[in-house]
């Protein structure tokens, strides 16, 4: 089976009756909220979503599963989403799909999150994955010029058409191109005092339980 389905079905087992359950973005999440789906469907499972996404609702709607917004739930009793990258120690890269800014306040008020992933995903350390940006779009191309001075490498990321692309919030990304992120924490906490900055995609102790998909071992759960 494909590992991101297969990931995707496992993490589906963590999600019992009556729990508000965060749905992540992505392909391998897309598996998770299938599932899901169909457990409503075959078993009568009946639980609450808060999505993450513009694309993460549409599909759940269409499955049926009743959403709330975060801010109409007390809290979240467990966030299933995709990751760019994991480190040894568990910290993630997120926003491959540009959905990191509602990721990142859905698995805030979460429970326990967890993260599903093929093991193309795992790595020694963060940064290989450029680290996406979401900036507010005026002072952006300032922003581009302080990464530039910081030499991270920043490059908008952009629709076919050559356009920013436009997250759900209507921000852009910077994607920084840093190769390895020497220590996440300070990047972070830099990143967090940038004005303009809306959002970053360093995920750091964010994650309780992490499930991957490996092709000789099947799925391996780290809690
Ligand atoms: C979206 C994300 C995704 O979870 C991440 O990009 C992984 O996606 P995929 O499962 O398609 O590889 O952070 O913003």
């Amino acid at each position: 089976m494909n590992l991101k389905k297969m990931v995707g079905i496992e993490s589906a087992k963590y999600v019992k009756d009556g729990m508000t359950v965060g749905l992540g973005t992505g392909s391998t999440a897309f598996f998770m909220v299938e599932e899901i789906g169909r457990r409503m469907r075959e078993e009568g499972l009946s639980i609450t979503g808060v999505t993450t996404s513009n694309a993460t609702e549409k599909q759940a709607s269409e499955l049926g599963i009743p959403l709330k917004s975060i801010d109409e739930v007390d809290h979240v009793d467990v966030t299933i989403d995709g990751a760019d990258e994991i480190s040894n120690d568990y910290h993630g890269i997120k926003g491959g799909g540009a959905a990191l800014l509602f990721e990142k306040i859905v698995a805030t008020y979460s429970n326990k999150t967890i993260w599903i992933v093929d093991e193309s995903k795992m790595v020694e350390h963060l940064g290989a994955f450029p680290l996406p940006v979401e900036v507010i779009p005026y002072g952006s191309d300032q922003l581009v010029r302080l990464f530039n001075s910081k030499g991270y490498n920043p490059k908008i990321r952009r629709q076919d058409n050559g356009n920013p692309l436009l997250t759900d919030s209507k921000n852009y990304i910077i994607d920084l191109y840093l190769e390895k992120i020497e220590n996440p924490k300070d990047l972070a906490t830099w990143l967090d005092h940038q004005v303009g900055v809306v959002e970053h995609g360093l995920f750091l102790d964010m994650a309780t339980t992490v499930i991957i998909g490996t092709s000789d071992k099947g799925v391996q759960t780290i809690e």
